[in-house]
C-alpha cells in the first residue's frame, strides 16, 4: 500500500491518494489539536495515534452492527486505509445531554438529559464557522436530497443505540458527537471521517469527569491522559 500524492489537509488529518488504487486514500491522523473554528490552536505528541487506534475500535463495532463505514484497514500507528468517498458537506451531531453550543444557542441548562434526543445538522464550511442549518437549507444548496437527509438522520440515530451502551459498560456517557458521511461510487452512504474524542464528548459516569476535546476547548489539561483512559477503557 503506497501513499502517493497529498489530497486534501484538514485541521486533524491529512488524506493522500494510494498508488495504483483509486477507490481507496490513506488518512494520517495528525497531533495537531484546533478548537472554535482553530481560533485557539495547539498541538499533543500521540493524540493522532490515539484518535486513530480509538476510531478503529469504534468502527469495527459500528460495522459488526450493521453500519457501514469507510474503514478499511489500519496501516500504521497513525494511519487508516479508507474507501473514497465523496464527503457530504453536512456535520451531523447527535445529542444525548445538553452541553457546548446547544446550551449556548438555547439557553437550556448544561447537563440536562434530552428527550428525545437531538440530531442537528451543520454545514460544513469553515469560512462560515460551521453554521446549523435545517433541512430545507441543505436541500436548497443541494448539499445533498431530502432522501439522503433521512438516511442521515437514521443511521446517526442507529450510531447513537450502538455506541450509548457500548460506551456504558466502560463507564462512559456518551454525551454528544458528530458524524460526517460520504457517498461511494454507487452513491451509497457510509460513515466517514473519524469518531474519536476529538469528535465526542464524554464523561465518566460516577465523576462526570470530562474525557475529551473539551479539555483542550476549556483549557483544563491533561489531554492525552484523558484520550488514553478512553483507549483503555474501550479496549478492556
Ligand atoms: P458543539 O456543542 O460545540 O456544537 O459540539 C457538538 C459535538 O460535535 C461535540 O461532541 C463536539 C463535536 N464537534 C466536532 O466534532 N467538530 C466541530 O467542529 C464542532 C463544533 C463540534
Ligand atoms: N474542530 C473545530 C475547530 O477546529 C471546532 C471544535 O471542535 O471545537 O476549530
Amino acid at each position: 500500500m503506497e501513499k502517493s500524492e497529498l489530497l486534501y489537509e484538514g485541521k486533524a488529518k491529512k488524506l493522500f491518494a494510494v498508488a495504483g488504487d483509486e477507490s481507496k486514500i490513506i488518512a494520517e491522523f495528525k497531533d495537531d489539536l484546533t478548537a472554535f473554528n482553530a481560533q485557539k490552536k495547539s498541538s499533543e505528541t500521540g493524540k493522532g495515534a490515539l484518535n486513530n487506534e480509538i476510531s478503529t475500535i469504534i468502527f469495527k463495532k459500528l460495522e459488526e452492527n450493521g453500519i457501514e463505514t469507510h474503514f478499511v484497514e489500519n496501516l500504521s500507528e497513525i494511519e487508516m486505509l479508507v474507501e473514497r468517498v465523496e464527503i457530504i458537506p453536512i456535520e451531523v451531531v447527535v445529542r444525548n445531554v445538553a452541553t457546548g453550543s446547544l446550551v449556548k444557542r438555547l439557553g437550556i441548562e448544561d447537563g440536562k438529559v434530552l428527550s428525545p434526543i437531538l440530531v442537528e445538522f451543520y454545514y460544513k464550511d469553515d469560512d462560515l464557522g460551521d453554521p446549523i442549518i435545517t433541512d430545507d437549507h441543505a436541500t436548497m444548496m443541494e448539499l445533498a436530497s431530502s432522501e439522503e437527509l433521512e438516511v442521515l438522520k437514521a443511521k446517526a440515530r442507529k450510531v447513537n443505540e450502538i455506541l450509548l451502551p457500548f460506551f456504558k459498560e466502560k463507564n462512559l456517557r456518551l454525551i454528544d458527537f458528530k458524524l460526517e458521511f460520504g457517498r461511494d461510487r454507487d452513491g451509497k452512504i457510509l460513515l466517514a471521517d473519524e469518531v474519536s474524542p476529538d469528535s465526542c464528548r464524554f464523561w465518566d459516569i460516577n465523576s462526570g469527569e470530562k474525557l475529551d476535546k473539551d479539555r483542550f476547548r476549556h483549557g483544563i489539561g491533561g489531554i492525552k491522559v484523558a484520550y488514553e483512559e478512553v483507549r483503555n477503557r474501550i479496549l478492556g
